[in-house]
């Protein structure tokens, strides 16, 4: 099994160390700067007697590499500065990946995407109008990265294992998600019986902030090892088969009462992609805050829009 992954900066080249030596998949890396995937591929190909994995990576500029995958992971494009909201960086990255998934769609017609780059939800549709491939093999990766950082915060205010928690993050990749305390359990007890709501709102509010309070930090880029950490559960879970429950955007054709808009909520992903759309039983509140973030979706969409046809 390959998987291509188009960028091979922070999140790229992270998504393909992680897939590589969990042993899930071969990896191709694409980047349009000269050198930099095939020199990052040889790299990452020669840690394989250390770690102890059989995967190939390789690597280049052209792709034609990418023949035979059966998923794609396109990560390529600016990343934030502080400062910057995701949504700046829509008519740079907006290009770029129209342009790669046109690239794509030629090479591997049949393939699974997975989309990285910011503002994911739009990338997401983009990529879906330009390369026509249908909904259940288009997705972008943002939940579990949002929902990875609320059970970060909340293990953290419970001094317990990051792992005994689970929790619900729906929306848009952006400041309107929208966590779902109602959802989240910590070694099965509901975390709204743990936590003050006070305390709560305001965990929520960093969950809103995560990926801002990382730029603010590193000042020259985002977040990458959380990010490629979530791409990796996604690449397994298809290409395992595993029928797994996690976040995904996906396009909406009346689920949630939300239609043609890509937004983040529980999928079942498996060999085929997004099998199956897990629609919560969501309160009037919580519905009304998702509905608030596809809103904010639609409106960059048609910002997209109108840069494409002013
Ligand atoms: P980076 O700057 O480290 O890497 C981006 C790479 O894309 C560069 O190597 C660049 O040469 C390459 N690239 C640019 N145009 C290209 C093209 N036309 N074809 C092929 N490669 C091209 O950036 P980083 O940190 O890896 O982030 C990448 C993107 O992922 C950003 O848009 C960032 O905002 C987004 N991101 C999204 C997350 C999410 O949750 N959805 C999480 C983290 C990052
Ligand atoms: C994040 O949330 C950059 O969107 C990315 O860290």
């Amino acid at each position: 099994m390959k998987v291509t992954i188009v960028g091979a900066g922070n999140v790229g080249a992270t998504c393909a160390q992680r897939i590589a030596e969990a042993g899930i998949a071969d990896v191709c890396l694409i980047d349009i700067a000269e050198g930099l995937a095939a020199g990052k591929a040889l790299d990452l190909a020669q840690a394989a007697p250390l770690v102890g994995h059989s995967r190939q990576v390789t690597g280049g500029q052209d792709y034609a590499l990418a023949e035979g995958s059966a998923v794609v992971v396109v990560t390529a494009g600016l990343p934030r500065k502080p400062g910057m909201s995701r949504d700046d960086l829509l008519a740079t990255n907006g290009k770029i990946v129209a342009d790669i998934a046109s690239a794509l769609a030629k090479v591997i017609p049949d393939a699974i995407y997975i989309m990285v780059t910011n503002p994911l939800d739009v990338t997401t549709y983009i990529a879906h109008q330009v390369s026509g491939v249908p909904r259940e093999r288009m997705m972008g990766m943002a939940g579990g990265l949002d929902t990875a950082r609320f059970c970060t915060f909340i293990a953290q205010e419970l001094n317990c294992s990051p792992a005994d928690v689970q929790a619900v993050v729906l929306g848009g990749h952006g400041d309107s998600m929208v966590p779902l305390p109602r959802y989240a359990t910590v070694g099965g007890v509901a975390v709204t019986e743990l936590i003050s709501p006070d305390r709560l709102e305001e965990i929520i509010e960093r969950t809103r902030n995560g990926g801002a309070e990382i730029v603010s930090h590193l000042k020259t880029g985002g977040a990458y090892y959380a990010p490629a950490a979530a791409v990796a559960q996604m690449v397994g879970a298809i290409v395992r088969d595993e029928k797994r429950i996690l976040p995904a955007s996906v396009l909406l054709q009346g689920e949630y009462g939300l239609n043609d808009v890509f937004v983040g909520v529980p999928v079942k992903l498996g060999a085929g992609g997004v099998e199956e759309i897990i629609e919560l039983d969501l309160t009037e509140e919580e519905l009304s805050a998702l509905h608030e973030s596809a809103e904010h979706v639609r409106s960059t969409i048609a910002r997209w829009n109108q840069i494409q046809d002013p």
